[in-house]
């Protein structure tokens, strides 16, 4: 008998390794944001998407050259609207109208994009606003889920708002205590209706990172998904991480406003490489392991036992973003500003070890750099430029000052797309075709954007605006 049963269990091994290496990652995209000084073709990073099997992508906007690119792709999308939108929206449904023939009804022909999800806005609700969103954000919702209705897009899409995983808290970190946020209750209330009503799913960014960013005592491992740290038992189920307990603690908030079965979409989850201590490729490389495996074992949550919807944040990263919520911001991608990978991630969920496929076809500015001589512009340089891996715990926060420096001044120099006139810095900068790389701080070169008319008067307007500010300077003194 024993022994018949040990052979059971081996077969039972044998069955799941079998289906595991079968398994394949279905439930997943990637998030592809644009806040860049030289964001890449949009027909290049398309075929690195198919190139590393990704079939759906997130999108901040309806910009017209990247929705060309996906057209005819299969990709399936998540097209969106900013926030600085939302108040025309809101305020007259005829611009909804518009809103959406103009991005979306122009999309829906033969070989057009294949538009699953609207997302209304950006984490509209975060307390950080200060409610600027908190009167527009529904009335656009409801305008625009009638725009699409009326011109019958919606049997193949629906309208949702991603939220951040801040609209709702809970008591003692307990998932059973969630409730939405006090200050915007109501409204989510009357939000979660509409969207029961009218079968959208709802969508929340939950991030790990931040959680272990935001509270130094928090317990290290409970951020990943690898089981060893301690496991916090609430209501009957036991809760190893940080990012099933979030989840569950909206499955709860849900339940208490009486809704059991709105379909939730994960809309952005990541780990960042630079800009804090926590923030290395190394660590990346540990969260996203353990979400992929996750992900292609299709258990859900200890609440919501079922296949999960994600979205990776994200695909590239962006220098220009803004470091109000940390200098770890513009180092969420999976690869770089260039599409090189960053760290081993097998997008199948086997934990293979192996590096993500490179863009192709990229073509970067002269090897060049801009060094320090002598000069102590580095507030200035950094301001405009991207000084973000110098900080505490970061790639370069170990150079010497001149290193410093001259780390500011080619950042910026790149940033600005190696214009001569900002490596200059009143004499005391110069061009050399040297790599000051040092160590595993990088020293970049930057891209030849794929650029459209909009992108370079953008680049050169802010070059323009620099060089003013570098005048006032120079006559200050
Ligand atoms: C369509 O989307 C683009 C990009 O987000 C936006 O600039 C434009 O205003 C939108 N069109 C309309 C008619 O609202
Ligand atoms: C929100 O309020 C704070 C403090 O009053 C202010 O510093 C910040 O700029 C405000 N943010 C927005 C988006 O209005
Ligand atoms: C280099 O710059 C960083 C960030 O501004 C600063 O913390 C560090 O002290 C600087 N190092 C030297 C040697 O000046
Ligand atoms: C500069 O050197 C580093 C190694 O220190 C290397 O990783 C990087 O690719 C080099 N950069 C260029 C532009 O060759």
């Amino acid at each position: 008998m024993a022994g018949r049963a040990a052979m059971l269990v081996n077969l039972g091994t044998v069955v799941m390794t079998v289906l595991t290496l079968a398994s394949f990652v279905e439930g997943f995209g990637v998030n592809w944001g644009n806040i860049a000084s030289h964001p890449l073709n949009p027909d290049i990073v398309v075929r690195m998407l198919k190139e590393n099997k990704i079939n759906k992508v997130k999108l901040f906007d309806a910009d017209s050259w990247t929705m060309n690119a996906l057209a005819g792709s299969g990709m399936e999308v998540m097209v969106g609207i900013p926030n600085n939108l939302l108040e025309t929206l809101a305020d007259d449904y005829g611009n909804a109208k518009d809103w959406v023939k103009e991005n979306i009804t122009a999309y829906m022909r033969k070989d057009g994009v294949n538009i699953k999800y609207v997302a209304v806005g950006n984490e509209p609700f975060l307390s950080a606003y200060n409610g600027s969103y908190l009167k527009t954000t529904f009335p656009a919702l409801k305008n625009i889920h009638r725009a699409l209705k009326e011109a019958g897009h919606t049997d193949v899409m629906k309208a949702t708002i991603p939220q951040n995983a801040e609209v709702y808290q809970s008591a003692n970190d307990k998932p059973s205590e969630g409730d939405f946020r006090s200050d915007v209750k109501q409204i989510m209330l009357d939000i979660v209706k509409f969207f029961h009503d009218n079968d959208l799913p709802f969508t929340v960014n939950i991030y790990p990172f931040l959680s272990l960013y935001l509270n130094q005592h928090f317990p290290v491992e409970y951020a990943f998904f690898d089981g060893n740290g301690q496991t916090i038992p609430d209501n009957g189920k036991n809760y190893d991480n940080v990012f099933d307990a979030n989840y569950d603690t909206l499955v709860y908030a849900l339940n208490k406003a009486g809704i059991k079965d709105m379909k939730i979409i994960v809309g952005e989850v990541g780990w960042p490489t630079d800009g804090h201590k926590y923030a290395t490729p190394k660590l990346a490389e540990k969260f996203y392991a353990g979400l992929m495996k996750r992900l292609a074992k299709d258990v859900g949550t200890p609440l919501r036992p079922e296949k999960l919807e994600v979205y990776l944040f994200g695909l590239l990263d962006e220098d220009m973003k803004s470091i109000l919520p940390g200098p770890f911001e513009r180092h969420w991608g999976i690869f770089r500003y260039d599409g090189t990978p960053k760290f081993m991630l097998d997008f199948t969920g086997q934990g293979r070890k192996i590096v993500p496929v490179a863009e192709k076809g990229v073509q970067y500015l002269d090897k060049q750099c801009c060094n320090d001589e002598v000069g102590p512009d580095l507030d200035y340089a950094c301001y405009h430029g991207d000084c973000t891996a110098m900080l505490y715990g970061s790639t370069c926060s170990n150079l010497d000052k001149i290193q410093n420096i001259s780390y500011a001044f080619n950042m910026f120099f790149q940033i600005q797309g190696q214009d001569v006139r900002a490596c200059d810095f009143r004499g005391s900068a110069m061009i050399t075709k040297n790599n000051a790389s040092v160590g595993s701080c990088l020293f970049p070169i930057q891209i030849v954007s794929g650029s459209g008319d909009f992108r370079i008067s953008y680049v050169f307007g802010r070059f323009i605006v620099a060089g003013l500010i570098l005048l006032g300077l120079v006559t200050a003194i």
